[in-house]
């Protein structure tokens, strides 16, 4: 298997839990990657500083880019990155995307992706969802993306949060199209 080229955007929704947990599974997989970039929004930082009461993001061994560094590679398609997630997914950055406005790496980078049809996956977060919400989930879904929201689940009876939020990151895991040892339904 290739190894993979992962852009981890990480913006203001709830959930940097998510984001914590998905970078911590990465430096575990290292063997299948052949490199991670992160690059987050101002209300990611804030949030995630709320949220954790750690400013851990900067301790990954992954290059962190500013939020408008429209040099960063993966702001182009030559730089051949397989997969973006951005996660936790703001409505606003969800918006931004499916409106095409690229006007911060975030939104420039998931464009560049979808435009060059490789993955894009958006770990949606907000409730309950309005109207426009939903078009600009169908917008996304449409032009290639993948809408996984942030909705946990309860059959592998998790004990503590962290557990909880590892069946959401396992998703992710799965989607990126990683091998990971999870608890998935029936065994399987
Ligand atoms: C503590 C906190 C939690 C938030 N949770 C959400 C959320 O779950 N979903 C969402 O769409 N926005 C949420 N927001 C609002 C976003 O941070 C805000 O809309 C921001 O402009 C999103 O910009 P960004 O996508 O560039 O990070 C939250 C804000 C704060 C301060």
């Amino acid at each position: 298997m290739r190894k993979k080229k992962i852009v981890v955007a990480i913006t203001g929704a709830s959930g940097a839990i998510y984001a914590n947990l998905l970078l911590k599974k990465l430096s575990q997989l290292k063997d299948q990657i052949e490199e991670v970039a992160i690059v987050m929004s101002d209300n990611a930082k804030d949030v995630w500083r709320f949220e954790l009461d750690n400013d851990d993001f900067r301790t990954f061994d992954y290059k962190i880019f500013a939020k408008n560094d429209f040099m960063a590679p993966f702001a182009s398609g030559s730089a051949r990155f397989d997969t973006m997630v951005i996660v936790p997914c703001s409505m606003g950055t969800l918006g931004r995307i499916a409106g095409g406005i690229s006007d911060d790496l975030i939104s420039r980078a998931a464009d560049v992706i979808l435009k060059e049809r490789r993955k894009l996956i958006l770990v949606a977060r907000d409730t309950p969802l309005n109207l426009i919400h939903i078009r600009n989930m169908a917008t996304v879904t449409e032009a290639g993306g993948v809408i996984c929201p942030a909705i946990p689940s309860y059959y592998s009876k998790p004990q503590t949060i962290e557990e909880l939020a590892m069946t959401v990151v396992n998703r992710i895991i799965d989607l990126i199209g990683l091998e990971n040892e999870s608890y998935q339904w029936n065994g399987i």
